[in-house]
């Protein structure tokens, strides 16, 4: 069994999930499939959720459990929701929100404490691709973002100039890294691949030795693509 991430980052519509949602109902997919919604629509999400292999998960959590955080999220409100996942350390988080691998290592640590497994993203930018620096900086981003005693995580690698962009990556970099982060962290972890996985390629990147399941952006928001994935 393999495990579909959907990211829908700040897309969507509650229109959008409740159609997604009546579409899924039929499907009875071999796969386990997390949806990775905006926060506020995980309440509707969790009502509205009917099939076993189905799971919902944050996009981001703070660090703290609770306290004087306008407009954050926690991880207790998370699992409230109905979460059992949550990603932290997105690339855009850490673009975008300047989040280093320290703060991407306590909300990891915050996952845990309130019962939800992370899922600790990780990935190069191009420049660092393109300076053969792509796995010194994997080594570094996994060595100080998984909290020390974390036995149950998820780690997607997603190289930052494949996301969004249509470009996926070769496959045989992805089998490379791969290989390299269950040496760097042991057979048993989760590895997932993020960046242009499409309902045309998905097959071929979870074929590859080491892919435990994919992280999947602008084609989950896709109704159908959504569905021929779950069904791999
Ligand atoms: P795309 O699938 O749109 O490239 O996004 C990947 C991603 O960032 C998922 O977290």
């Amino acid at each position: 069994m393999k495990t579909i991430v959907a990211n829908w980052k700040m897309n969507g519509s509650l229109d959008l999930l409740n159609q997604a949602m009546e579409a899924w109902q039929l499907k009875s997919g071999t796969n386990k499939v997390i949806l990775c919604l905006p926060s506020v629509f995980l309440s509707a999400a969790h009502t509205l959720l009917r099939q076993p292999n189905f799971f919902l998960g944050g996009q981001d959590c703070h660090a703290a459990l609770q306290g004087a955080f306008t407009g954050d999220t926690s991880a207790h409100h998370l699992y409230d929701a109905g979460c059992r996942y949550v990603l932290v350390g997105h690339s855009e988080r850490r673009q975008h929100h300047h989040e280093s691998n320290a703060m991407v290592k306590a909300k990891a640590q915050a996952a845990v404490a309130a019962g939800l497994t992370p899922i600790i993203c990780v990935g190069e930018s191009l420049e660092q691709r393109e300076q053969g620096l792509a796995l010194s900086v994997l080594q570094e981003q996994v060595e100080q973002s998984i909290p020390d005693n974390a036995t149950d995580f998820y780690v997607a690698y997603e190289p930052i100039w494949a996301i969004g962009t249509g470009r996926v990556a070769a496959l045989e970099d992805i089998q490379q890294v791969h290989a390299f982060l269950k040496q760097q962290l042991g057979v048993g972890v989760k590895l997932l691949y993020g960046g242009s996985v499409t309902a045309d390629n998905h097959a071929f990147i979870l074929s590859l030795e080491n892919v435990d399941g994919v992280l999947v952006g602008g084609a989950s928001l896709k109704i159908d693509d959504l569905g021929k994935m779950v069904r791999f």
